[in-house]
Parts: structure tokens; sequence; C-alpha cells
């Protein structure tokens, strides 16, 4: 199967999950793993500030088992000096690479002076960047929209910038900064960074079949993928990919409804009770797209004031919709 080295952290398939709050946690990570097909897997966004002060035993964003590895922290970061004790707590936890966000356009985030706001200011981005790597022999990477428009020098200075102050892979999101979900990723683009850089490049956006898979890659040349959305709504896509396009073994046999009741297991025995519903609920909005009328299952977990309930409801939705694979 295909391999990919970032910077010394061998992942094989090329094929990792992205950061996302609310979805990219323990128990998702673990069904991802136990399903297989994965080469990396992600924590949502974690701000530096409160890293160094975070317990692994408690903090929902830290829980982790020992499945879920390689494991990449991303780091939520806008000024330098709160990168080495963020760097030495993300030791502490053991991980396995470092991601910074470069790229999140939400306006709570922007206010921060982090994610899209912090990339439209390339000083300060390569401040961090360099205290990052003076702070961390681990993988570091960084994941990046394509900026505010469409600026083909501004893009690769950007790009050479983060090359040049020792990333060892990047991760592009095939968008800009104010581009919806639901536009058409721009995959020639993520192309366009592969052909300036000499690190792993990995594309991002708009993957939700091996089908998209393998187009993206044609069209981007890309070292490897990272899936987002398509992650909580078909967890088993990592192992189709893997099969389809790397030579892995097989997808296993699904059965949805078997594949619910496991992520509700996981998230039971992973977090305290009032940290599950939360979770269960943005899983749910996912999953249900499963289903030609999912709309029905989302709503029901929606309304649900508990976990149980969330269950009886999506029992009840299953036993009317027929399940039999994938
Ligand atoms: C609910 C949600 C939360 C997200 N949180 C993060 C995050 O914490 N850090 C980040 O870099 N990107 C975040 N993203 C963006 C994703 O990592 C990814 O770039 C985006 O969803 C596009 O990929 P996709 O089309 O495969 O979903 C988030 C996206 C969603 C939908």
């Amino acid at each position: 199967m295909k391999e990919l080295d970032l910077g010394g952290l061998r992942i094989s398939p090329p094929l990792v999950l992205a950061p996302m709050v609310g979805l990219s946690h323990s128990a998702l990570r673990t069904l991802i793993a136990e399903l297989g097909g994965i080469g990396l897997l992600s924590t949502e966004m974690l701000g530096a500030r409160k890293l160094p002060s975070g317990n692994p035993m408690h903090d929902p964003f830290l829980i982790t088992s020992g499945l879920e590895h390689p494991l990449s922290y991303q780091m939520l970061v806008a000024d330098p000096v709160d990168v080495p004790a963020a760097m030495a707590a993300l030791h502490r936890l053991g991980a396995d690479a470092v991601d910074l966000n470069l790229g999140c356009p939400a306006p709570t985030i922007r206010r921060t002076g982090a994610g899209s706001k912090l990339a439209e200011d390339q000083r300060q981005v390569r401040k961090v960047v360099a205290a990052a790597r003076q702070a961390t022999r681990l993988p570091l990477s960084a994941k990046i929209r394509l900026g505010n428009s469409l600026d083909e020098e501004r893009l690769r200075d950007f790009c050479l910038m983060l090359e040049g102050e020792g990333l060892d892979y990047l991760t592009v999101h095939a968008r800009l900064h104010k581009e919806p979900f639901s536009r058409k990723p721009r995959w020639d683009w993520v192309g366009k960074v592969k052909g300036w850089l000499t690190i792993p490049v990995l594309a991002n956006g708009g993957i939700f079949t091996v089908t998209d898979a393998a187009r993206c890659l044609e069209v981007s040349g890309a070292d490897g993928l990272m899936i987002g959305r398509a992650a909580p709504t078909r967890p088993w896509l990592f192992a189709e990919i893997s099969h389809a396009l790397y030579g892995g073994p097989p997808a296993p046999f699904i059965h949805r409804p078997t594949l619910y009741r496991r992520f509700v297991e996981l998230l039971t025995e992973r977090f305290p009770p009032r940290r599950q519903l939360g979770r269960l609920k943005e899983f749910s909005h996912y999953f249900s797209k499963n289903y030609p009328f999912g709309h029905h299952l989302a709503m029901a977990i929606q309304n649900s004031h508990s976990v149980a309930e969330a269950g009886q409801m999506a029992e009840k939705f299953f036993a009317r919709h027929d399940d039999q694979s994938t």
C-alpha cells in the first residue's frame, strides 16, 4: 500500500481525517480507525493558550484512546509567544504531528487574530511557524485556504515562505477564505501549490466518494487527501478509497444501524454525560445524509433531550428504513 513520508512520520495510506470542531473527537476517530483505511487522524482545532492547562482525562477536546494513532493535533494560534508552552503541552499529550490552523474563516476565530485572519499577515505567520519549528521536532504542517482572492503570486510567496520556515507538509483546502463549503472546490489550485513546493501537499475539500478522490488526485497531483464532512457521513469512506486507489484491503461490510450504535457506545464510553448529546447531534446531522429521508433522523436526534432518547429515536428510524449495506 502506498506510503507517504510526512517529516519522518510514514503514513499509509495517504488519507487524513480533517480537523473539525465538534466532530473530529475520540469517538469518531476510533470508529474510523476500526473501519480501516486511515493514514492519519486529527483533533479539532485547539486554542494554543488553553493547551498548557488542558487535562486529557477530562477535557473533551483532549480525550483520546490507544487506537487513535497516528494523531495530529491542530493548534489555533495568533501570537508566537503562545507557541512554546502549547507545543510542550502537545509533547506531553503524545502528539504524533502538529498542524497549524491558517485558514479558519469563522468570525469568532478571526476576531482573535487566528485562522484566516492570521494568514492575511504573512510576517506574523512567519513568526508563528518559526516559533513552532523551533519548539518541536514532530512533523509540522499547516492547513491553509487559497487566500482572500485568486492571487497566484501571493499564494506562491506564502506557500514558499511556509516551506522555507520548515514545514514538513502542507494541506490546502481548495477554497478562498470567504467561499462556502457548497462551492465547488478548486482542486486545480492545489495542483499549482504542488508544483511550487518540494514538501508533500495534501488536497482537501469536496471529497465524498471514491470517484471524487480519484478525480481530486488526478486534477491536483496531490500527495494525499484530507477528508472532512464525508468522515461523519460515511466513516467507511477511507477504507473504500484505500482499497480502490491504494491497494488496501477491501472495506468491511457496513450495516449502518450497527455503525451508529457503535458510535453512540464510543461516545458514552469516552465522554462525560453532558458532553455526549451535542456530539451525537453533530454526528447525526452528517450521518443522516445516508438516507433518502435522513432529515427525519437528524430532526429526531436534534429534538432529543438525552442520549437515551436519541438512541430510541434512531432505532425507530432504522426500523422503518430497511438497511442492507452501504
Ligand atoms: C463542522 C466543521 C468544523 C470544522 N472545524 C475545523 C477546524 O477545527 N480546523 C480546521 O482547520 N478546519 C475545520 N473545518 C474545515 C474542514 O477541516 C475542511 O477543511 C472542510 O470541511 C472542507 O473539507 P470537506 O469538503 O472534506 O468537508 C471544519 C469544517 C466543518 C464542517
